[in-house]
């Protein structure tokens, strides 16, 4: 359909093929591209056993510029883009800053290049609530200040919204929508599509998921001695299908020209924070399985606790996180028993 034609980069990842599924649910027409270092090509078949539609796939190394000049060139008429691609470890970001600002940085740079010179105008950029830091105040909201970046990787977001602000402002017609995602996680009801990352998890739910599997041993839970009512760290975990169905009211309101500024930043989260001991009794409620955890020490560049002011998405952008944690935890349970062929 003319006008509907999306470019989704990273579109196999744990984020971008959940939006692929809503965005092809929503009648566009996807093109997802992928450098396939953080997925397989599986999600192509999930996204095709739940839409009936199997995306185009391109495997393009987007930090590449003759590469991203052949992605455009065999598809000339993209009507908008939805940027996902990104290495997204904070540790390994500490460990190798360069590949993160050569990968991250550098393909955001030749991506708004190619926007550009091919006048595509409609930009969704996947940024991060690592952009606040230790926030000083709670719930966070869009006004809170952008703290040092406690990361290579979260600096490759707050930079990465630095080029967008300045691109808006030098490239008549750009407009751009920045989403701080806060904790995504769960995983697709169907169990086609989840996340699953290569190697073992840095991210508290698919760790917990699979040691309940019994892939990983225990879970080791980074600390119990801040200040929170429990003493484990607090995050506003956010299932993934509402993170993916707010891309597709943030593209609308682009398409629209709905949006009051030609860049806006938008926070995603339920408003609800929750501690990692929470994330444990909900997992273990759901899945009526008792998990074998224990106390370690705190893991460096943890914030004590985030979550987020979500009354400018609800309010402006049109959008609420309409899932709980349990429904979070139920389906990214169903979807670590369905990729490890487990029947209990
Ligand atoms: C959550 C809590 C850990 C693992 C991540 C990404 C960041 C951003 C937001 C995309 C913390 C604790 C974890 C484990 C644990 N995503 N934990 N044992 O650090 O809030 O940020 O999501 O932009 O890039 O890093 O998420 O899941 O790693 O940790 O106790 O084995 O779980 O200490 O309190 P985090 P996380």
């Amino acid at each position: 359909m003319k006008g509907r034609k999306i470019l989704v980069t990273g579109g196999l990842g744990f984020i971008g093929s959940h939006t692929a599924v809503e965005l092809i649910a929503q009648g566009f027409e996807v093109v997802l591209a992928d450098n396939l270092s953080n997925t397989t090509e599986a999600p192509l078949e999930g996204i095709e056993a739940i839409t009936g539609q199997r995306p185009v796939f391109e495997k393009v190394d987007l930090s590449i510029g003759a590469e991203v000049q052949g992605l455009f060139d065999r598809h000339p008429n993209f009507d908008g883009v939805i940027h996902f691609a990104a290495h997204k470890a904070v540790g390994e970001s500490v460990r190798e800053p360069i590949k993160y600002y050569l990968n991250n940085l550098g393909s955001l740079g030749l991506l708004l290049e190619q926007c550009r010179t091919r006048s595509i105008v409609h930009f969704i950029f996947s940024s991060s609530c690592t952009v606040y830091g230790e926030a000083t105040r709670l719930p966070i909201d869009e006004s809170a200040p952008v703290q040092p970046a406690m990361s290579p990787y979260g600096n490759t977001k707050q930079v990465g919204e630095e080029m967008l602000r300045d691109a808006v402002r030098a490239y008549s017609g750009l407009q751009v929508i920045a989403l701080r995602y806060f904790n995504p996680i769960g995983a697709h009801p169907s169990a086609h599509i989840g996340e699953l990352p290569l190697g073992s998890p840095l991210n508290l739910v698919p760790y917990v998921t699979q040691t309940a599997a019994g892939v990983r041993e225990q879970l080791q839970v980074f600390g119990n001695d801040y200040d929170t009512p429990d003493g484990t760290n607090v995050r506003d975990y956010i299932h993934v299908v509402d993170i993916a169905k707010a891309h597709v009211v943030a593209l609308n309101r682009l398409m629209q020209h709905q949006n009051t500024d030609a860049y806006e930043v938008f926070n995603l989260g339920t408003g609800r924070g929750s501690s990692v001991l929470e994330v444990i009794r909900s997992f273990e409620k759901v899945s009526g399985k008792a998990l074998n955890y224990r106390i370690v020490e705190r893991r460096p560049g943890d914030v004590t606790a985030a979550y987020a002011d979500t009354r400018k998405a609800n309010e402006v952008l049109g959008w609420k996180a309409e899932l709980s944690l349990d429904q979070a935890m139920e389906d990214a349970w169903r979807w670590e028993k369905k990729v490890r062929n487990l029947n209990d």
